[in-house]
């Protein structure tokens, strides 16, 4: 090449930004993989957001914020201010709010968008799943006769356990969550605790909390999936809450499917 097509190169490739910025919503653990895979790859520049729930959240590799945006306006203003070119939303599968506002986002802001979901977990024989919409219904769907309750739904959703606890005091609560709940039901245990956990930890405490039923999300995933498991061996029920209607877009299921999605949108972009 020489001098005169050199110089014109450099100046056209200064002109045109090559580094491509990618917002992750996190909160999770393949939000956690997938920006550390993202991290290794040139001229990927990656951020990842959290709201903040957790106090001690898992280190992250890249650029981190830590907040709500305000709503799908205020994060389709911040997409835009910091010119963001992909926008990937690898949110608990239950966080449907924000993945709502992700994909109205997008349109505003009119960049590329990616929703990496897990697979949920389906029933099979030997399950005993009572299938509910929303953690309030898997309260009021908890069998009377059930007094020992295990519940892996989060801490922030406990007001329904509180209410049922008035209805029927003498049912006891195991609650298992990352940071301690705000509310504190009154007959019950706390466990902190931060998956994944194992098949042999999940039968143990079950049997040694003699726990009749469990209230699960419906999350998909291996990190919590060995309690659905030994659920199914021990005959107990699970009360489970099903995902909330995601919208319409591009989906995977996977981190590597998620890098492939955005190696070609890079090139086509
Ligand atoms: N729901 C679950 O069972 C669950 C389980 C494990 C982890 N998590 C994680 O915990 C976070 C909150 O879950 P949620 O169910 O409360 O969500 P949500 O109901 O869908 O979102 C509520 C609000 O929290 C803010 N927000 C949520 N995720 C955010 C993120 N990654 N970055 C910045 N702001 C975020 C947004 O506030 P603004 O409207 O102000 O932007 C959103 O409108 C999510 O990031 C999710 O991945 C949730």
């Amino acid at each position: 090449m020489d001098l005169i097509n050199k110089i014109f190169y450099s100046a056209a490739s200064a002109r045109y930004k090559v580094v491509k910025k990618v917002l992750i919503l996190g909160g999770t653990g393949d939000a956690v993989k997938l920006a550390a895979r993202l991290a290794t790859i040139p001229e990927i520049e990656v951020i990842s957001s959290l709201a903040g729930r957790t106090k001690k959240p898992s280190a992250l590799v890249g650029q981190v914020r830590i907040g709500g945006f305000g709503g799908a306006e205020g994060l389709a203003n911040y997409l835009q201010e910091n010119a963001i070119d992909f926008l990937i939303d690898a949110t608990h599968p239950c966080a449907g709010q924000i993945t709502m506002n992700g994909a109205i986002a997008v349109k505003a802001a009119n960049i590329h968008h990616l929703m990496l979901v897990r697979p949920q977990w389906e029933k099979v024989s030997g399950d005993n799943w009572i299938e509910v919409e929303s953690v309030a219904a898997a309260a009021q769907a908890i069998p009377a006769s059930i007094n020992r309750v295990f519940i892996t739904s989060g801490r922030q959703q406990l007001e329904p356990f509180l209410q049922r606890s008035q209805i029927y005091p003498e049912t006891w609560y195991l609650m298992r969550s990352i940071d301690p709940p705000d509310i504190e039901l009154p007959n019950s245990e706390v466990l902190l605790d931060r998956g994944p956990f194992s098949l042999e930890q999940e039968r143990q405490l079950l049997r040694d909390y003699q726990i009749q039923a469990i209230v699960s999300k419906n999350s998909g995933g291996e990190a919590t999936c060995a309690k659905i498991i030994a659920a199914r061996e021990l005959g107990i029920p699970i009360i489970m809450v099903q995902r909330p209607a995601s919208p319409e877009g591009e989906k995977v299921t996977g981190i590597e499917d998620a890098i492939a999605w955005l190696l070609e949108s890079r090139i086509n972009f």
